[in-house]
């Protein structure tokens, strides 16, 4: 008889995740046993929790706001790639242990490789915009596929140079300078919260991007944020946030599962609606 696999994510709160209608619809798709439930965990009880969701037999989670940083010392044996973001997304439970991943680093960078399949990210600078935990694993994503030049700015500049001591390639400027140091970027991230549904809008002249260069937003709700449609009267390629949450998914269902699935088109209808 099949496995019946028990996952889930785990955050707090979670009601709002989209993460169980993504591996729900796997679960159907590729004919397996399992299930995936949202767990609302309040920051200072993770660690007993989790013990005891490991003695339930759970396979694994996947982590988000606010436990991505609080799990790492809670995990028994985390791995490369956790360890230069500084943050745990995916963990998997075998034989009484924990072992930590972080995913979101194959997220973003697979979003823009599937999506915009020409643009070569050693072609020219980045400008990546926030220094928060998405920054993280968005400047992780980018060193890995060889940018060389990264131009990091934040509202909070010391938060931008703690990031530029903790990766390569990263220089700092001033939040009031993002209109300018547009020029001769080769593309341009929004990590912050601003476009996202309640947040105020980014304020942004693109008039100094280049044509050629590509704009990713990682806020996904709106779909279409007011960035994206900037990047569009711009005369920029764009490429949205939400396959980022999409393809984060998809390393984290085969560890659990064997499978590594596919993004198809009704997934994406699903989730972006
Ligand atoms: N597509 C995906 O899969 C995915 C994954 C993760 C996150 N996200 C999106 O990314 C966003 C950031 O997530 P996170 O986990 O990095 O959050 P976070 O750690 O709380 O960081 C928030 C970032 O937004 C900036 N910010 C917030 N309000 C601002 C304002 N009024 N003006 C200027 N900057 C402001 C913060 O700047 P300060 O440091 O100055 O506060 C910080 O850089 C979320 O809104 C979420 O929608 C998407």
């Amino acid at each position: 008889m099949m496995e019946f696999i028990k996952t889930g994510v785990i955050g707090h709160p979670i009601a709002h995740s989209k993460s169980p209608a993504i591996h729900t619809y796997w679960i159907r798709k590729y004919g397996l046993t399992g299930s995936y439930e949202a767990i609302d965990i309040a920051p200072d009880e993770l660690r007993v929790r989790l013990k005891g969701l490991a003695v339930a037999g759970y396979k694994g989670f996947n982590l988000t706001i606010p436990h991505k940083i609080r799990v790492l010392p809670i995990c028994d044996e985390i791995d490369a790639t956790a360890k230069a973001v500084g943050a745990v997304n995916t963990i998997m439970m075998e034989n009484g242990k924990i072992y930590g991943t972080n995913t979101d680093v194959f997220g973003f960078v697979e979003n823009i490789r599937t999506n915009a399949p020409d643009f070569d990210f050693t072609a020219g600078p980045a400008v990546v915009l926030g220094a928060g935990g998405a920054s993280r694993a968005v400047l992780q994503g980018l060193i890995e596929q060889g940018v060389s030049e990264i131009r990091l700015l934040n509202r909070t500049r010391d938060k931008a140079n703690k990031l530029a001591n903790d990766f390569k390639f990263i220089e700092v400027f001033d939040w009031s300078q993002r209109s300018a140091v547009l020029e001769g970027a080769n593309l341009l991230v929004n990590t912050t919260a601003l476009g996202l549904t309640g947040q105020p809008a980014l304020e942004i002249n693109l008039s100094k991007l280049d044509k050629a260069a590509l704009v990713n937003d990682i806020v996904y709700a709106p779909l279409h944020t007011g960035l994206l449609e900037k990047a569009k009267a711009n005369g920029n390629a764009f490429v949205t946030g939400i396959g980022m949450l999409l393809h984060q998914a998809r390393p984290a269902f085969e560890r659990w599962y064997g499978i590594l699935p596919d993004v198809d088109e009704a997934l994406e209808k699903k989730v972006s609606g």
